[in-house]
């Protein structure tokens, strides 16, 4: 297949969409690149990607769906089984006590990435399922993928897509519905979708635990750095940060701590 994009016009895409989101892309993942945007062009019947340049620089809804439609949004429940085992095992029981030293019984968590939902309602699944009597918990899901949005607020998964899920969660938190399943009410209340670009601060402050999962894999250095160090402001003393299997902080100069569990390994905030 021919490529639509010139030199030129990969250099110019992959500038905005980097000084944008802070998501990459080099010659390899070029092709990717332009048969995403071949498909916009379609959709917006315009004949040259100079056209739809000059669209996105002067229509922010237009750049949104841009962003969006360039995104990898691959995701599953229960992903990476360790981190979970971890999040059990370790996270929970440590966030738990400091919090019933300071007599505030309310944990927040942030699924920062959260593509369609299956992240953060793996981890309001599992807060259900251990925090002690008396606690509460609000988890905040995040993407710059409006369509992503839209499905995880919708709560509903084709059968296709519920591998992964333990039995027991399946019967206890979805109902079982033609060609799918659909979360429950009390899972889905526990879960706030937002639209928040990482570029940006989100505001939050005093998270306890943050998932940033298979999200800074598709950032430069200095793009990834720039978002960890905000995650740092967000998050509360002796909060915990986890990255995806993949991903690492090695190297950077950053304040988090790295910690390695019987489980997985994952970074603090030791303050
Ligand atoms: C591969 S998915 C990871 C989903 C989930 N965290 C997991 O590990 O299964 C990556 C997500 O990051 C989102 N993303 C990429 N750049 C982003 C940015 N600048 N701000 C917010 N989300 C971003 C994408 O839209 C996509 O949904």
């Amino acid at each position: 297949m021919t490529e639509l994009l010139t030199d030129v016009e990969f250099e110019q895409f992959r500038r905005v969409i980097y000084d944008e989101s802070g998501i990459t892309f080099s010659q390899m993942n070029r092709s990717i690149l332009d048969s995403r945007l071949k498909e916009r062009l379609r959709e917006k019947k315009l004949a040259t990607l100079q056209e739809y340049y000059k669209l996105i620089m002067s229509d922010k809804e237009e750049m949104r769906i841009m962003l969006d439609s360039v995104t990898t949004n691959l995701t599953r429940f229960f992903r990476n089984q360790p981190h979970f085992d971890a999040f059990i095992n370790y996270v929970i029981p440590h966030v738990v006590e400091l919090k019933r030293k300071t007599g505030r019984l309310n944990i927040r968590i942030w699924s920062a990435g959260c593509s369609t939902g299956e992240e953060p309602y793996t981890i309001a699944m599992v807060l259900k399922e251990t925090l002690p009597v008396g606690f509460t918990y609000e988890v905040l899901a995040s993407d710059i993928s409006l369509k992503s949005l839209m499905v995880g607020k919708q709560g509903f998964y084709p059968d296709s897509r519920i591998a992964g899920v333990p039995q027991n969660y399946l019967t206890k938190y979805f109902d079982h519905t033609e060609g799918g399943y659909q979360i429950k009410d009390e899972i889905k209340r526990c879960v706030r979708f937002d639209y928040h670009n990482l570029k940006y601060d989100s505001g939050q402050r005093n998270l306890d635990v943050v998932f940033c999962r298979n999200v800074l894999i598709y950032f430069d250095e200095a793009a990834q750095k720039a978002a960890v160090n905000r995650f740092w402001d967000a998050m509360a003393p002796k909060s915990y940060l986890f990255i995806g299997h993949s991903e690492s902080l090695f190297g950077m100069d950053t304040k988090f701590q790295f910690l390695k569990t019987d489980w997985a390994c994952l970074y603090q905030k030791n303050l």
